[in-house]
């Protein structure tokens, strides 16, 4: 089949990659010459394990192309998908959906044939029967059908979930338009994956449904966790013990420093204003998205703590600043209102992260940023685990010990041991364990 992606960023890219790897032609199309230049060379833009050489097979085997033409790219597709971001407004925390509309308009002066128009970005509800009146009103003869396509890609782990999903949700009722969907995943629901067909406002409201559910999942964790600090409990223990329940489920139970990223909090917002314009508000996401807020600067609180009450003119290293491992994306990253709140304190802040240095420093200033973790020990009053990377579980902790002015751990992400941290000598503090 031939597909076209409006929108070459994270998932675009990624869908775009995998539809071509499953056989079919994809020509991605940005409006951003460059990106379109640098990916036809073969540079990819995001850091995503396994996506550029996913681009490069699909490149060399002519199933994907790169253009800043959508003429050329609707040519010949049964199927076009808006894959473009959807940023909170600022002000307001709405989905801001300027360029899903603009991507309507470019589709409707574009189209030629029957075309399925799907949107893969998460847009609130109602937004798919807005793109149907702008296409329809541009053009009254086009033959098309608009469906809500979600995507439910983690970073890091986008290539297997785009190729494993636990589902892939379909909302049209448009039976023509279902035949192409089912047609472009066929290698995927012949191996297993349901394919779930809804409305496409009821497809469009799950998607939000699904993230907030992970959000509320883990703030409750993170609430536990600080009861189990009162308490003597230990919360890893706790999501053992309540996630071994079917009905509960063992995932997205680790108690950290508050979720970031670029989903959760927008989507939570995004939710959270759709409700509140539809009179059904749903209170208990609101308070997820504050009591989340508060605790990446509560995060900062437990570090000055952990030195006594105060940071002024103290080291402190920082492993990790991406909003999770695996991945360059410093959006909404807890790191960013943790280190704020410790400089506001005083602290002067060293931080190291395999991947997250460039984008950091877009949105951190008087950071000392340093190539190794060990670096980042050197003469620290404390080392803070702020993402858990798979290299930071396996320092060479008596060299770290040595390194540091004073030995305070304050590990966020619970990747340590607090009974061989203690017996290396280190003070360590670590999230609900007592
Ligand atoms: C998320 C959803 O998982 C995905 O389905 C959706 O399409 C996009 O948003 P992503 O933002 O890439 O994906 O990351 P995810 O792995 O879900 O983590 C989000 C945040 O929650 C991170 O900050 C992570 O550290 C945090 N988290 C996750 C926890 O603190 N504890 C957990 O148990 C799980």
């Amino acid at each position: 089949m031939h597909v076209t992606m409006i929108g070459a960023g994270y998932v675009g890219l990624v869908s775009g990659a995998c539809f071509a790897d499953f056989g079919h032609t994809v020509s991605c199309v940005d409006t951003d010459a460059r990106k379109i230049e640098a990916l036809r060379r073969g540079e990819i833009p995001i850091y995503e394990p396994g996506l550029a050489d996913l681009v490069a097979a699909n490149v060399k085997a002519e199933r994907l192309f790169f253009t800043t033409s959508l003429t050329e790219g609707l040519e010949k597709a049964e199927a076009v998908f808006i894959a473009v971001g959807t940023p909170s407004r600022r002000g307001d925390g709405h989905a801001d959906l300027t360029y899903v509309y603009q991507a309507a308009r470019d589709i409707a002066r574009a189209i030629s044939r029957y075309t399925v128009v799907v949107t893969k970005s998460t847009v609130p509800v109602g937004t798919g029967d807005e793109v149907e009146r702008i296409i329809r009103e541009t053009r009254p003869d086009a033959e098309f059908a608009v469906v809500s396509n979600p995507e439910f890609l983690r970073e890091g782990a986008a290539i297997a979930d785009f190729k494993r999903p636990d589902r892939i949700l379909v909302g049209t009722e448009d039976e023509r338009a279902q035949q192409v969907i089912a047609e472009l995943y066929r290698p995927l629901y012949l191996n297993q994956s349901p394919l779930l067909f809804t409305s496409r406002r009821t497809a469009e409201l799950t998607k939000y449904a699904a993230n907030a559910f992970l959000a509320t999942k883990i703030t409750f964790i993170n609430e536990i966790a600080d009861l189990c600090e009162q308490v003597g409990a230990n919360v890893q223990d706790v999501a053992r013990g309540i996630g071994l329940d079917n009905r509960i489920g063992s995932k997205f139970l680790h108690a950290g420093p508050g979720y970031g990223g670029s989903c959760f909090p927008k989507d939570t917002l995004a939710l959270i204003k759709t409700a509140q314009d539809y009179s059904a508000p749903i209170r208990i996401v609101e308070t997820v998205v504050s009591v989340n807020d508060q605790r990446k600067r509560a995060m900062a609180r437990k570090v000055i703590q952990a030195l006594g009450g105060t940071v002024r003119g103290k080291t402190v290293g920082i492993l990790g600043l991406t909003f999770k491992p695996n991945t360059d994306d410093m959006r909404d990253a807890p790191s960013i209102s943790i280190i704020t709140a410790l400089q506001d304190a005083g602290a002067v802040v060293r931080a190291h992260d395999p991947e997250g240095v460039e984008q950091a420093k877009l949105v951190l200033d008087g950071v000392d940023y340093v190539d190794t973790p060990y670096a980042a020990a050197e003469g620290a009053a404390a080392l803070v685990i702020v993402t858990e990377w798979d290299a930071f579980r396996a320092l060479d902790l008596r060299r770290i010990h040595g390194l540091m002015a004073s030995p305070i751990v304050v590990d966020l992400r619970n990747i340590y041991r607090p009974d061989e941290m203690a017996a290396l000598g280190f003070t360590y503090q670590s999230v609900g364990r007592g």
